[in-house]
């Protein structure tokens, strides 16, 4: 992927590959081959855009190591070679990640543009929900794929990668294993952490899928007000405290795990990553059904991301995504 690099770009680079060593004006201009005014200009714009940047006298400049603010640099070095079509996007605010993305799909944007943001004011969730987005403490990213011959009911597929992915990504920044609810709910220690959202556009001419967004949300830190009061039962967040990039390396590690993925499209790794974090095979469960709440086992889960549960009756039945919501 592709970043143009002005000073300013350089100098970010630079300290976020020294974070927490000062180096002077002098030093940074001569590295940079800039002036040292433009040193300072450079650092001020960053400050501008949140960055902690410290300035000691006889020191000199340095990024606070604990900085962590969502970059195409930042995450740009974690990303493999698998990642080579990712096309990294930041902005600092936007309504939703896949509204901004439909636009650019619309326009021809190709596969692998991914839009990120650091705050979301109407994040859509599944069925209808918002998705909670405050500023600066999650990742709320929109990945544009446009598979070949792929037709509207196997996407559920890129939900269960998603899903797989996230949970790789969670286990490999933070060390811990995260479990998912079907169908894609990501939970720790009994909390959400994050949920995705796959929508797409159809091909009138071939009935075959045009398009793919890919949205998933991550609650890397608490966010700074606490959650809202409808959320604070069951929302959790990655980490508890901050920690040096992770919104960086969470993003870059989910984008590499999710392009694994999705570039080998075989039976992989996904669907067993997916099954053996399941929070609900095996599990007493409530089906939610537009008929009322009926209490099952959960079995199964087939390639589509279906469901198989057992009823009381002992009856089954393969509980289709979108369609029922399960309770455990
Ligand atoms: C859910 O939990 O029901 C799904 C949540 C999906 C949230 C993500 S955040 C990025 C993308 N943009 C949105 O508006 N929603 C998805």
């Amino acid at each position: 992927m592709g970043v143009k690099m002005g000073t300013k770009e350089i100098l970010l680079d630079f300290f976020e590959k020294n974070k927490g060593i000062y180096f002077s004006g002098e030093e940074l201009a001569a590295k940079l081959s800039v002036s040292r005014t433009a040193v300072w200009k450079a650092v001020n714009s960053l400050r501008k855009e949140g960055y902690e940047i410290y300035a000691v006298q006889n020191k000199g400049y340095c990024l606070s190591a604990d900085t962590d603010i969502l970059s195409s640099r930042g995450i740009a070095k974690y990303l493999k070679s698998v990642c080579s079509a990712i096309e990294l996007h930041i902005l600092p605010k936007t309504e939703s990640t896949n509204d901004y993305l439909r636009e650019k799909a619309v326009q021809g944007a190709p596969e692998g543009y991914t839009v990120i943001a650091e705050a979301q004011t109407g994040g859509k969730g599944r069925t209808g929900r918002s998705f909670y987005s405050p500023e600066d403490t999650g990742i709320y990213m929109s990945l544009l794929l446009r598979p070949e011959n792929c037709s509207p009911n196997q996407a559920v597929k890129f939900t269960t990668m998603a899903g797989a992915a996230a949970c790789e990504a969670i286990r490999q920044v933070s060390g811990r294993e995260p479990q998912i609810k079907w169908v894609n709910d990501i939970y720790m220690e009994g909390r959400k952490v994050s949920g995705i959202l796959t929508e797409g556009a159809v091909s009138l001419e071939t009935g075959s899928l045009e398009y793919v967004i890919l949205g998933i949300g991550i609650n890397v830190y608490p966010p700074r007000k606490g959650f809202p009061k409808e959320l604070r039962e069951t929302a959790g967040a990655v980490f508890k405290e901050q920690i040096s990039d992770g919104k960086n390396r969470l993003a870059g590690e989910f984008l590499n795990s999710f392009m694994n993925f999705y570039r080998d499209q075989g039976e992989a790794d996904y669907r067993e990553g997916y099954k053996r974090r399941s929070m609900v095979l095996g599990k007493e469960i409530q089906v939610l059904a537009p008929s009322g709440v009926r209490k099952a086992r959960a079995l199964d889960i087939d390639q589509d991301c279906r469901l198989l549960v057992e009823y009381e009756d002992r009856s089954r039945e393969w509980l289709t995504a979108g369609e029922i919501r399960v309770c455990i």
